[in-house]
């Protein structure tokens, strides 16, 4: 009996050698193809961004105060807004890369705010993500944000909470960090793109999240601004090399800006440098997103009104005018367009495995009657995924609804190496992606900076409806 059973057994264990040695061989071999591939991605990156900060020991301190405010959006109709230090946008902070932002923020709202420095790679603490990094900061209470930036470029900031309501009404700010290696441009503009939602006596129409908000691409505006303001000019000089700088910072309006008769270049997308200048054509700026563009103004264009128009959507409208003025031409510098250091070429970077998914989709029900979930739940019930730091990871974001979704990640540089399974190659780092109906898009990313970073919809009544999770980072 019992040798019968060992001889079953034995016979068992060699045909299972026979059968199962291939398949086992072939998965080890894909796992050591896999590991391959990984280590050459994440060996390429090397470089590309630093792992630390390098404080010079200057720090630039600030005062920022969030209160309700009056700013004329629509003359001479006055509205109601909220605002960091009375003004819309709120302040351009300039640092010098090595400076540490010193940021006193006073609470006069009459409910809860934080900052989130968005695309910063700030401590974890300083992220401002209330019940993730920080509890909030209550009314009449104060909280101080102090970093020192790893990276120049052009970054913003708004609150995380109530969001969708606070960022709306108006609150928002620009911080840049400057690199004192660049070449000097003739000027350097910040163009903050916004669009509100006002009713016919100029005020802000004032039911936030709605379903209808919900049900489509967030909550998009009837007056378009730039700086606060609709339809400004902006002077600048015949033969100005101009450094334009732009930022998205509607609730859900996505910006496609162009510069007729003028061919600006590209040279950085969310504060990073591009791997090298690219004609800007057309450029989905979603909520989140900031592209910088290197403009050189014809030295023959004495007098013109030059439009920036949004190319989005069908209606082409008016943002800004750049007002050139009558003088005699300046002269043009002349220098190499800035450019990222390091960019790696991650040829193989769509033969790496996903290593994580996130399925996007909109189901009834929730406090707004909607809401949006990431693979299958709700933010606060939100799930964390867990990366390993300086590690090559490709991660795919699967869009099973018919609406837009910028999604933005704390903390962290992507870049989009495939949308719908076939590779594309972008060769510029980003913090926000817009994800269109139906569609999936796969990131790469090697994360340096540890611990929890939101990842949420930047479409921010979509956020608001629950759809955002976080990712830990070890
Ligand atoms: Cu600008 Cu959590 O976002
Ligand atoms: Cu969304």
């Amino acid at each position: 009996m019992i040798v019968r059973r060992f001889l079953l057994l034995l016979a068992c264990l060699i045909l299972a050698g026979t059968v199962l040695g291939p398949w086992a061989m072939a998965q080890s071999q894909a796992v050591r193809d896999d590991s391959d591939v990984i280590a050459t991605l994440t060996k390429e990156f090397e470089g590309a961004f630093p792992q630390n900060s390098a404080p010079q020991g200057g720090v630039r301190e600030f005062e920022m105060v969030a209160a309700p405010a009056v700013w004329g959006i629509v003359p001479p109709y006055r509205t109601d807004v909220w605002a960091y230090n009375q003004q819309i946008p709120g302040p351009v902070f300039r640092i010098t890369l090595g400076e540490t932002l010193k940021v006193r923020l006073t609470n006069r709202l009459q409910q809860p705010t934080t900052i989130h420095w968005h695309g910063v790679r700030v401590p974890n603490a300083m992220d401002g993500v209330p019940g993730v990094t920080q509890p909030p900061v209550q009314s009449g209470e104060s909280f101080i944000y102090q970093f020192t930036p790893k990276d120049t470029g052009t970054f913003w900031f708004h609150p995380h909470v109530n969001t969708a309501e606070q960022v709306e009404r108006g609150l928002h700010g620009v911080l840049i960090v400057e690199d004192p290696g660049e070449p000097r441009y003739s000027r350097d503009l910040v163009l903050v793109l916004d669009d509100w939602l006002l009713g016919p006596d100029g005020a802000i129409r004032d039911r936030f999240v709605t379903r209808h908000d919900l049900a489509h691409d967030g909550r998009w505006g009837n007056v378009p601004t730039v700086n606060g303001r609709l339809q400004p000019s902006l002077s600048v000089r015949a033969g100005e090399r101009v450094r334009i700088r732009i930022v998205n910072v509607a609730n859900g309006r996505v910006f496609a800006p162009l510069f007729p008769g003028l061919s600006p270049q590209v040279i950085a997308v969310d504060g990073m440098l591009t791997a090298a200048p690219f004609p800007l054509q057309r450029f989905n700026l979603a909520p989140g997103n900031r592209i910088d563009l290197d403009l050189i103004i014809p030295d023959t264009a004495q007098g013109a009104v030059l439009p920036i128009v949004d190319t989005y959507t069908r209606n082409r409208f008016t943002l800004a005018a750049l007002l050139v003025e009558p003088g005699p031409a300046v002269e043009t510098p002349r220098f190499k367009p800035p450019q990222a250091a390091h960019f790696p070429d991650w040829g193989r970077a769509a033969d790496a495995p996903v290593s994580h998914e996130y399925l996007f989709d909109a189901v009834r029900g929730g406090p707004y009657g909607i809401s949006w979930r990431i693979n299958g739940r709700a933010w606060p019930e939100g799930t964390e995924t867990e990366l390993e730091s300086g590690r090559f990871h490709r991660l795919r974001l699967t869009n099973e609804s018919h609406r837009l979704h910028p999604m933005h990640l704390h903390g962290q540089f992507f870049r989009l190496i495939a949308r719908d399974g076939k590779p594309v190659d972008e060769r510029f780092w980003r913090d926000t992606v817009l994800i269109g109906p139906e569609e999936s898009v796969d990131i790469g990313l090697v994360p340096l900076d540890k611990g929890l970073w939101a990842n949420h919809c930047h479409i921010l009544e979509h956020a608001e409806a629950g759809m955002m999770s976080v990712v830990r980072v070890n």
